[in-house]
């Protein structure tokens, strides 16, 4: 399976194996990560599934839509690798992609 490497906001680098299917947002919460809240679901419309995703993999990610950038806008930490986690589909491409959840707002 492919893997995902998560970064919580202590620094600590955890690798994670992701089940089709599954956005990076579910990978995440699945794997015990209780610090990304993902309150709204995965509806793109709380924000809470914010990232900070490896500059390397940026290509490979599918465009940004306008809610989504909207929302990520409302964030004191949006930096030009900010994402939506839960707008990701973890694909088999994205193996060994490295996120790390961006601080609380
Ligand atoms: S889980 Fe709410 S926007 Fe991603």
């Amino acid at each position: 399976m492919p893997k995902l490497v998560v970064v919580n906001r202590d620094g600590d680098e955890s690798t994670v194996e992701v089940e089709d299917g599954l956005t990076v947002m579910e990978a995440i919460r699945d794997n015990g990560f209780d610090e990304l809240l993902a309150l709204c679901g995965g509806c793109c419309s709380c924000a809470t599934c914010h990232v900070h995703v490896d500059p390397a993999f940026a290509e490979k990610l599918p465009k940004m839509s306008e809610d989504e950038d909207d929302l990520l806008e409302s964030s004191d930490h949006r930096e030009a690798n900010s994402r939506l986690s839960c707008q990701i589909p973890f694909t088999g491409d994205l193996d060994g992609l490295k996120v790390t959840i961006a601080p609380e707002d």
